[in-house]
């Protein structure tokens, strides 16, 4: 660490620490620490005054941006220069939404119009009656088309998507029982082609067509990659591999021909709109500095729980039905991003680095989770997030109880409640931040998924690690891949599991 990034944790560090009642007695409080963002779609709110973020906290944080060089960091990103440098790539999610290196963008641009001819062409019944699409993926190929399908397309999909990841065969059998073979197409996403996980998946669809009187399997699949030429020699036509770009990373790729599913449900307009929303949040992103830029400011309030009061992990809860899918998607996005114990520059860590993410959906949490979050051991920074518009049609009542509830528990966590009996009493003091949308539309859900990429992002810098490598997943696949292979031998532990199932 610098010198100057040492003074400004170390001016962090030694901050006062007042409660959250005490930051309310400032008359400027929910001004100075709440924003709105008009967008495409509508606008969104971010409240952070239910945090211990306070001006001195923003002014030291703004320092310790400043010392880490985040603008030139950002500008580095955008400019599409190779800032992940354990892997010599750039990252270019951004030019995906038309925000970045004019090459970039352009060569963007070109995959879209070749994806957005394949859907329009399927929907116009080129490939024949196409009702279902089962969309075989893993971790950042899965996980985005699964969260936009699941928020975007409850009034009714243009096409049926089944998202399929597990290896489990579970998995696969359960999206069979929903599909017509005669009018099912597979969809294989995966940015190397060689995931054991899609892979297999993916061979045993095609056994599942074949098998049910379809002629011609591999005329039935799309191939979403950015190595197409392995889709090429696994079998699939050239015209039906949507290929994206290298720098586009897994964990951020839903923009690229990842999205296929997500316009193939929604229609090519919707998943433009998607871009568009995004695009929004990064032109906010791009030319907002200091903490009024509000991902950045984001990731001050997480540096202040993960890093000065040692929270281990943080949460959020979607005060929205159509959002349950959201948690697992930032699970992955922070945590494959920010989980690292070495520096970019591969020193060790100044202190921890992403805590464990998770969370739920309200009103259900409530009844399950929300006891250790009001009186538990551990304090939980949590993200509260809402529509203002309803996604149902039926009585308002449900619509104003699922905000009513979202807004109490924010104000719960923070005032407590004393009582005579301990096991009553509630410390509060407890933090929130809340997201609140005028609306859960195409656009909006675009701007808070690019919202949460650059959160993650400005976290990263702030503590000087690279966001955009994983080679924690790999020695575990590895292992598999040797105990499948057979010939290794491992632990005694190790070896008794694989005899006693059957595997050795
Ligand atoms: O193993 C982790 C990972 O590489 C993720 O980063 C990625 O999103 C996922 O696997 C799937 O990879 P691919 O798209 O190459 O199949």
């Amino acid at each position: 660490m610098n010198n100057t990034v040492a003074a400004a944790w170390s001016r962090l560090e030694a901050l006062d620490r007042p409660d959250l009642g005490q930051l309310f007695a400032a008359p400027d409080r929910l001004t100075t620490l709440s924003a709105r963002l008009d967008l495409p779609g509508g606008a969104i709110r971010f409240d952070w005054s239910k945090t211990h973020l306070d001006a001195a906290h923003l002014s030291a944080f703004e320092d310790l941006a400043a010392a880490v060089g985040f603008s030139a960091r950002r500008a580095a990103m955008i400019a599409g220069e190779a800032i992940n440098a354990t892997e010599g790539r750039a990252v270019e999610h951004t030019a995906q939404r038309g925000i970045g290196d004019p090459e970039s963008v352009a060569l963007a641009g070109a995959f879209h119009a070749r994806m957005a001819a394949l859907v329009r062409a399927i929907h116009a019944g080129a490939l024949g009656e196409i009702r279902h699409l089962i969309h075989i993926g893993i971790g950042g190929s899965a996980l985005g088309p699964a969260l936009a399908i699941d928020a975007l397309a409850r009034d009714g999909a243009l096409v049926d998507v089944q998202v399929v990841s597990n290896i489990d065969g579970c998995a696969l059998e359960a999206a069979f029982a929903r599909c017509d073979p005669a009018a099912t197409l597979i969809a294989v996403a995966s940015k190397t082609f060689t995931t054991t996980e899609t892979m297999t998946n993916a061979a045993s669809a095609l056994d599942w067509l074949r098998d049910n009187g379809v002629a011609d399997p591999y005329g039935r699949v799309v191939a979403l990659t950015a190595s197409p030429e392995k889709a090429v020699e696994w079998g699939v036509d050239e015209t039906r591999v949507l290929p994206f770009s290298e720098s586009v990373g897994g964990r951020y790729s839903l923009w690229s021909s990842i999205g296929f599913p997500v316009a193939l449900a929604l229609g090519w307009e919707d998943f433009a709109e998607f871009l568009d929303g995004a695009a929004a949040m990064d032109r906010h992103f791009l030319e907002t500095d200091g903490a009024a830029n509000l991902p950045l400011r984001a990731a001050f309030a997480d540096l202040l729980y993960a890093r000065l009061r040692h929270c281990q992990t943080r949460a959020c809860f979607a005060y929205d039905e159509r959002l349950r899918l959201l948690p697992s998607y930032l699970q992955q996005l922070e945590m494959e991003s920010n989980g690292k114990r070495v520096k970019a520059d591969g020193s060790p860590v100044d202190g921890p680095t992403a805590p464990i993410t998770w969370g739920g959906v309200g009103t259900d949490a409530q009844h399950a989770v929300f006891q250790l979050l009001h009186q538990g051991t551990h304090v939980v920074p949590v993200d509260f997030i809402a529509a203002i518009a309803p996604g149902d049609e039926l009585s308002p009542d449900h619509h104003r109880n699922l905000l009513a509830n979202c807004f109490a528990q924010g104000a719960a966590l923070m005032a407590g409640k004393s009582s005579d009996d301990p096991a009553r009493a509630y410390p509060g003091d407890r933090p929130s931040a809340t997201i609140l949308l005028d609306d859960l539309n195409p656009a909006t859900l675009g701007a808070l998924i690019a919202f949460h990429e650059h959160r993650t992002f400005a976290n990263a810098v702030l503590m000087e690690i690279n966001a955009f490598d994983q080679f924690g997943v790999e020695l575990g696949k590895e292992i598999a891949k040797a105990i499948v292979g057979g010939g290794a031998s491992f632990d005694s532990s190790t070896e008794a599991l694989l005899a006693e199932a059957g595997i050795r």
